[in-house]
């Protein structure tokens, strides 16, 4: 059962869902008069993204982009590999990169870099998790859910060992569970 490796829940269900409508929310006021292109980092957004474009009351388009650090398992080194890259074009467009978490700062620098290349109108991030303490690099942020401390979160997009994210709430997982042999 899921439960046996929860140590504790760190954000309920109900706390992601009413920060989820926040941001909406925000969202929904900043871009008035605007389309949204929501591009959506595989996998970890993929619930994020759900939720979020459901309370987003301008029109919305999606697009989802695949990459693959070849950092160890619980850490990215910075060097990224697309592994599947987006299908429209972004010139022109008002794209919101939508993740899980951000956490050395290193994948979305990539991203960042490689994708205001494409030219589009504008670029700005929302996370639902921001784990500020370990960023290695400074990375412009514009919305947030939630600041989270240094410990291995898993739950609503994150996954341990690919399993797991489908959990509607964020867990800290019992350590006994994995060993952190990096
Ligand atoms: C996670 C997360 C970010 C990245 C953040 O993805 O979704 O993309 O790590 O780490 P960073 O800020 O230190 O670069 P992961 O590589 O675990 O892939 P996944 O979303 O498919 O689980």
């Amino acid at each position: 059962m899921v439960m046996d490796i929860v140590e504790r829940i760190l954000i309920s269900e109900e706390e992601i869902q009413n920060r989820v409508r926040e941001l909406a929310e925000q969202i929904s006021e900043d871009y008035q008069g605007k389309e949204i292109l929501l591009l959506c980092i595989l996998k970890g957004g993929l619930m994020f993204l759900a939720d979020l474009a459901k309370h987003i009351e301008v029109p919305v388009s999606m697009d989802f982009i695949g990459i693959s650090s070849y950092g160890t398992a619980t850490q990215s080194s910075g060097v990224v590999r697309i592994t599947k890259d987006l299908e429209e074009s972004i010139e022109g467009k008002h794209v919101l990169i939508i993740e899980d978490i951000i956490d050395s700062g290193l994948t979305l620098s990539y991203l960042l870099n490689n994708l205001s290349i494409r030219k589009p109108a504008s670029l700005k991030i929302c996370t639902l998790l921001d784990k500020q303490v370990n960023r290695e690099v400074n990375i412009p942020v514009d919305y947030v859910g939630f600041t989270v401390p240094n410990e291995f979160l898993v739950g609503y997009g994150l996954d341990y060992s690919e399993l797991y994210r489908n959990i509607p709430y964020i867990f800290v997982i019992k350590s006994s569970y994995y060993t952190n042999d990096d």
